[in-house]
C-alpha cells in the first residue's frame, strides 16, 4: 500500500509535504502549464512588499558549481495587486497558499500581515527576515535575535490568530537555534530554515563582479548540507516546533534527508528553475522513498534520524502517530 503523505499546516490538511519555496514559483501561475497547483502540499508565494517593485538591475543571476547566485531585489507586484488577482487565482485552482513576507521595516511587516488578515484563504504566513538584496542589504533582520523578534512580534500582534506564523531565518549566523528561540518567543508557530547564504561571482573576463549588485543570494544543492545542519540543530534544540526544510532539494531523497532531520514540510525552490515539473516529481520519489523505508505514513519519518529514536533494522522505531503529532 502506498504511504501516507498527507500533511499538516496548522489547521490545514496538505496532501503531501512538499511545498513550492518562495521565490521560484512567483505567485504559482507559471507553475500551471507543467502540474496541478491543487497538488502541491501548498505553494509559498515569492515575498510580498506594500509597494510593487521592480528589483534589482540586470544581471540578476549567475550560475555556479551546484547553485545559483541571485540578486532579484524583491521584484513584486505589491500587496494589492497580490489580493486582488494572484491569491484568487490560487484559491480557484485549489491550491493552499502560504504568503511570503517581506519589508523594509517592521511597520511595513505589521501593515503587510494586517493586510493579509482580511483576505480569505491564507494557510500561513510566512516572515523572509533575510532577503539579501533589499536596498538596505547591510542589515538582514534576521541577523539579529532581538530584531526578528520584534518582527515576527509584530507580524503575530497584526495577524488573525487562526493564521500560522512561520519565520524564514538565514544561514548566515553564528548561532541559528538562538535565532529560531527568539522567534519562537516572540511568538512564531513554526520556522522555514533556510534562506540563501551571501555570495558572489566575480566575472574574470570583466574584472567586475558578475551580478550588477555584486553581492546576491546562493541557492541550489550547494546549500544543502547547510539547511540539513540547520533543521537538525532547530530540532534538537525545539522539538514541537514545526520547521519547513528549504535549500538545494532536487530529488525525493533530498527531501527525506530534510524530514529525517526534523523538518515537517519541504520546500522545493532553485530544483523549479531547471524543472518547473519539480515539486509533484518530488512529492512522488518521497513517496517511493517513505515506502522503501517501511513507514506507513510520511509523517513517521520526521526527526528519525535524531538519536535514539532513530531506524533499527529497517523498520521505525515509531509506531504511527507518534511523529505526526509534530506536523504543522
Ligand atoms: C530575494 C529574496 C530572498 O529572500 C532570497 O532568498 C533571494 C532573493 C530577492 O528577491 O532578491
Amino acid at each position: 500500500m502506498p504511504a501516507d503523505m498527507r500533511a499538516r499546516l496548522g489547521q490545514v490538511e496538505l496532501p503531501n509535504p512538499v511545498l513550492a519555496a518562495a521565490g521560484c514559483a512567483g505567485a504559482g501561475r507559471e507553475l500551471a502549464q507543467f502540474l496541478d497547483v491543487a497538488r502541491v502540499g501548498a505553494i509559498i508565494s515569492k515575498s510580498i512588499m506594500t509597494e510593487p517593485r521592480t528589483g534589482n538591475p540586470a544581471p540578476r543571476l549567475a550560475e555556479t558549481p551546484s547553485g545559483l547566485l541571485n540578486s532579484v531585489g524583491l521584484q513584486g507586484p505589491g500587496i494589492d495587486a497580490f489580493l486582488q488577482r494572484d491569491l484568487p487565482w490560487l484559491l480557484s485552482r485549489g491550491a493552499r497558499v502560504v504568503v511570503s513576507v517581506a519589508g523594509q521595516t517592521i511597520r511595513e511587516y505589521a501593515a503587510l500581515a494586517s493586510r493579509l488578515s482580511d483576505a480569505a484563504g491564507v494557510s500561513a504566513v510566512e516572515i523572509n527576515l533575510s532577503c539579501p538584496n533589499a536596498e538596505d542589504a547591510g542589515r538582514l533582520f534576521a541577523l539579529d535575535p532581538a530584531t526578528a523578534g520584534s518582527v515576527v512580534a509584530a507580524v503575530r500582534g497584526s495577524l488573525r490568530h487562526d493564521i500560522p506564523v512561520f519565520a524564514k531565518l538565514s544561514p548566515d549566523v553564528t548561532d541559528i537555534v538562538a535565532m529560531a528561540g527568539a522567534c519562537v518567543a516572540a511568538g512564531a508557530d513554526g520556522l522555514s530554515l533556510i534562506n540563501v547564504l551571501l555570495g558572489m561571482v566575480i566575472d574574470p573576463a570583466r574584472l567586475r563582479p558578475a551580478l550588477a549588485g555584486a553581492y546576491g543570494g546562493l541557492s541550489g544543492p550547494a546549500v544543502r548540507p547547510v539547511a540539513v545542519r540547520c533543521v537538525w540543530q532547530v530540532r534538537e534544540a525545539f522539538p514541537d516546533v514545526p520547521i519547513i526544510g528549504t535549500g538545494g532539494v532536487r530529488t525525493g531523497r533530498d527531501a527525506l534527508e530534510l524530514l529525517l532531520a526534523g523538518a515537517s514540510l519541504v520546500g522545493v525552490g532553485t530544483a523549479i528553475v531547471h524543472d518547473p515539473s519539480a515539486c509533484s516529481r518530488v512529492a512522488r520519489e518521497l513517496e517511493e522513498e517513505v515506502g522503501a523505508l517501511g513507514a506507513d505514513q510520511v509523517a513517521d519519518v520526521i526527526g528519525q534520524a535524531h538519536g535514539a529514536r532513530g531506524r533499527v533494522g529497517g523498520g521505525l522505531v515509531n509506531g504511527p502517530g507518534e511523529a505526526s503529532r509534530q506536523t504543522g
